[in-house]
């Protein structure tokens, strides 16, 4: 294992190092780590206190290979300082894609254009010490502890469990009702349901699993699961489907009602709203009782109203927001701080920012990088980060994180990327994204040369 903060003036990479994982962080170009140390200073200087993340993880996802979740260390400036790898027991996998240019591995993925093996958000979820990802190639789950003094270290709990059809693509969790949910999006799809148990793991507590059929028709990123999650009072399980913006299919949105005082806790039956105005609905979380802000890899984002009566969905036209140049927006994540979200697009460098209250779009950056796409991004405190593998398609051979620091409404920037090497062997398909929540918060103390740090 070894990482350093490259320096960018300062070349210093000793060639002895040559162990297995070799990623560095690495400043933009037009930067030093200089910038680094200003945002310590800044933290220490700060009345309020910077919130940073603890450790982030994602899964590598090779194609019929050994899939490992990865653990990466988030210090005291934001940025990333080393990772370490864990086998999930499971396989990777990628949605198959029906297209004439298929002689090969890269092929499997979506047209060989981008890099989103599973077409979906929240392939890896994080919940308190509980740390669950899917193993797409071998249609299992597999549940792991977040040690909270080293949060680099997971143990495996239990064997990985099937998902009772076929590429599993996003998981949900909900710690009220102590239920973790999987979306199949392949050829047998559905929803099953588990309860969780801190020694034996997981247990299905559906008789038919698949019971929550999608039942759509599947074509490359059309017809498939996107996005899946818990409302916030937890009294609803809500999975997104893609439409076909080729074939003008709506995007479906299946709605289930959670029972916290039964045995099984979510609904078979669901309730079913189409949206046609969206035909590629994507990523999407809960902004407000009533509203949830959606992607659409066709257009940009929309912003749906639920009725949590009728738990029906719809999108209104009026909030329906076409991103200039979008080529496939997807991932997207909420920051309760400031009332913002932020959204990737799987082919373009850049997040852009809106505000959450009233749809505006408010900030456009780009990573300074020049990476060619971004995939799922996640909130730890007052940073951002994005999970960009490498798209030979798009003439990128290096998969990285990328990292932005958020210091206020409108305002974010580029502070680096922790860059993989071949070594480390973080290909295309890598997927999902996901932070502790535990954030710790820098006070300001006397003497500013020494740093406190509080979890
Ligand atoms: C780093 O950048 C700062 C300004 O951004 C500059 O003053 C300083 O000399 C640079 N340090 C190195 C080592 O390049
Ligand atoms: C990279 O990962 C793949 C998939 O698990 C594996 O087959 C291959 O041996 C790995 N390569 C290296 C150099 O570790
Ligand atoms: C990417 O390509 C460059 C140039 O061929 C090479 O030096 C580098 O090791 C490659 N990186 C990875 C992660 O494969």
């Amino acid at each position: 294992m070894y990482s350093k903060l490259l320096n960018v003036g300062v070349f210093v990479l000793p060639l002895l190092v040559c162990t297995a994982e070799a990623a560095v962080f690495k400043t933009p170009f037009n930067t030093n780590s200089t910038t680094l140390k200003k945002i310590s200073d800044a933290a220490v200087a700060e009345k309020a206190g910077l919130e940073i993340g603890v450790a982030l993880y994602f899964q590598t996802n090779p194609l019929g290979g050994d899939n490992e979740v990865v653990a990466c260390k988030i210090n005291e400036d934001g940025s990333i300082g080393e990772h370490r790898k864990h086998r999930t027991g499971g396989k990777g996998g990628a949605a198959p894609v029906a297209t004439s240019d298929n002689d090969g591995k890269i092929a499997r993925l979506q047209l060989a254009s981008t890099n989103d093996a599973l077409f979906s958000q929240h392939s890896v979820i994080v919940n308190g010490n509980y740390l669950f990802t899917v193993n797409a190639g071998s249609n299992s789950i597999t549940m792991f502890k977040v040690d909270t003094k080293d949060y680099l270290k997971l143990t495996r709990v239990g064997k990985p469990i099937t998902s009772h059809g076929d590429l599993p693509v996003s998981l949900a969790y909900s710690p009220k009702l102590n239920t973790l949910c999987v979306a199949n999006s392949g050829k047998r799809d559905g929803v099953a349901c588990y309860d969780v148990d801190d020694e034996k793991g997981l247990s299905c507590t559906d008789t038919e699993p698949l019971k929550r059929k999608i039942g759509t028709v599947k074509d490359g990123p059309a017809g498939t699961v996107s996005d899946m999650f818990f409302t916030d009072d937890q009294k609803n399980l809500v999975v997104i489907t893609k439409g076909n913006s080729v074939t003008k299919d709506a995007s479906i949105i299946d709605v289930y009602k959670t029972y916290p005082d039964e045995k099984r806790k979510v609904c078979v039956e669901g309730v079913r709203s189409t949206i046609k105005e969206a035909p590629l609905l994507f990523g999407a979380v809960q902004v407000s009782p009533t509203m949830i802000f959606a992607t659409d890899g066709s257009f940009g984002v929309a912003r749906l109203t639920f009725d949590p009566k009728t738990r029906k969905i719809t999108l209104p036209t009026e909030e329906k927001q076409e991103i200039d140049f979008q080529s496939a927006t997807g991932w997207i994540a909420k920051n309760k701080k400031y009332d913002t979200v932020y959204v990737t697009d799987g082919k373009m460098n850049r997040v852009i920012e809106f505000n959450a209250p009233s749809g505006e779009k408010t900030q456009d950056q780009a990573f300074l990088s020049g990476q060619a796409g971004n995939l799922d991004i996640a909130i730890g405190g007052d940073f951002l980060y994005t999970l960009s593998p490498s798209n030979l398609a798009l003439g990128s051979n290096t998969s990285m994180i990328q990292v932005m620091q958020i210091t206020g409404k409108n305002k974010f920037h580029d502070v680096g990327a922790y860059v993989f090497d071949k070594a480390d062997n973080i290909t295309a398909s890598a997927h999902g994204m996901a932070i502790s929540c535990r954030t710790r918060t820098i006070k300001r103390k006397e003497t500013r040369s020494l740093l406190n740090y509080f979890f």
